[in-house]
């Protein structure tokens, strides 16, 4: 690995998100340093950074523009740190961070679910971790190839820290929000992102499972169990998609022609996209189900309350290595309970 120079960013993670955000950053100047595992590592020092969108982008780095790491060096003072691993490498990347940066350095969580940024704070307790949102999709393509595919701004809690990436993000056609709260925001995400899992056991790509009614039905009981969860805990869920939350569940039940029309802008989707944990099933890696219908759970357990479906889904993606079987809408249907 090459000496440390100078880097004003650390990507801690370096994979479909921490590329895609780290490289765009680094295409209007930045200097960007990724920290990952050999298998991106040595795919980006052969191939270099290739950043493509659904808007025709095509921003390309060549190797040699690229400071790749496969630890976080001592003696980096990067002025922001975003951190993209999955949830379940959170705590891990976290203490690796806190052992190696100074005090108080920025730590920016692009993860999904709710709870990563504590959790990074908890192991982090030198840093300044603050919690953020991707609201877009990335696909790696090919070695070195990560794709946008959908469209969105980045949204964080408001910190002086990040109040000078502002301009930066919107500059490298990123965005990023400033939000008071996030929670609203990450749950508006994490909302949409329950479709992961009925994804991943459906085995289908997602478009065509979205145009089976009997697997938005599985979708629907997923989300209005959330919500009532949210209700509870008196959380208003951003609005992230074309139509409001409350009103999502009743659309994914429409007749599948009519949902065709009405939902046209959410079936805008690559035939062949799946989401990312039909590829950590696929390839026996950890999923975060534990950090989406699970932390529906624990949110309608902290008011009292409980979410039957949202259990059953995240028992059904944990008992998957034991019984790798794609599961018809109707199976899936049965298996929650639904009429
Ligand atoms: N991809 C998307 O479209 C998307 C969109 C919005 C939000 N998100 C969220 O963003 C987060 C990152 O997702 P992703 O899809 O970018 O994941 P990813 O492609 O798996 O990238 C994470 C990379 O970090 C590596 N890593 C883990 N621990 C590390 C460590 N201690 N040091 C160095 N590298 C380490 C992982 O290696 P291993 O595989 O060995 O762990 C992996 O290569 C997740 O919370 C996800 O839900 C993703």
């Amino acid at each position: 690995m090459p000496e440390a120079t100078p880097v004003d960013v650390l990507v801690m993670g370096a994979g479909s998100v921490g590329c895609y955000v780290g490289g765009s950053l680094a295409s209007e100047g930045v200097r960007v340093a990724f920290v990952g595992r050999p298998r991106v590592l040595d795919a980006l020092a052969r191939h270099g950074l290739v950043l493509t969108d659904l808007d025709g982008g095509d921003r390309r780095l060549r190797p040699t523009a690229l400071q790749l790491f496969d630890h976080v060096p001592e003696g980096l003072h990067p002025a922001l740190v975003l951190l993209t691993v999955k949830s379940g490498a959170t705590v891990e990347a976290a203490a690796e961070l806190d052992a190696a940066l100074p005090p108080r350095t920025p730590v920016l969580s692009l993860q999904n679910g709710i709870s990563n940024a504590h959790h990074a704070a908890r192991a982090a307790p030198t840093l300044n971790v603050l919690p953020g949102m991707v609201p877009f999709n990335v696909a790696e393509l090919g070695p070195g190839h990560f794709h946008r595919g959908t469209r969105g701004r980045l949204a964080a809690r408001q910190d002086p820290a990040l109040r000078t990436w502002v301009a930066v993000f919107d500059q490298a056609g990123l965005g990023l929000d400033l939000h008071p709260d996030l929670l609203p925001v990450q749950w508006g995400k994490l909302l949409l992102n329950l479709n992961n899992p009925v994804n991943a056991l459906s085995g289908l790509p997602l478009r065509e499972e979205l145009l089976d009614r009997g697997y938005r039905r599985c979708l629907a009981a997923l989300m209005d169990e959330a919500l009532e969860a949210l209700e509870w805990a008196r959380i208003r869920p951003a609005q992230l998609a074309a139509v409001p939350p409350r009103r999502m569940p009743s659309i994914l039940r429409l007749p599948t022609p009519l949902f065709r029309w009405v939902a046209a802008r959410m079936l805008r989707i690559d035939a062949q996209a799946r989401s990312s944990m039909a590829d950590d099933l696929a390839l026996g890696r950890r999923t975060e189900i534990d950090a989406l219908c699970g932390e529906v759970v624990r949110l309608a357990r902290g008011n009292g309350a409980r979410a039957p479906l949202n259990a059953r889904m995240v028992e059904l993606v944990e008992a998957w290595p034991r019984k790798p079987e794609h599961m018809s809408a109707q199976a899936l249907m049965s298996a929650l309970g639904i009429q």
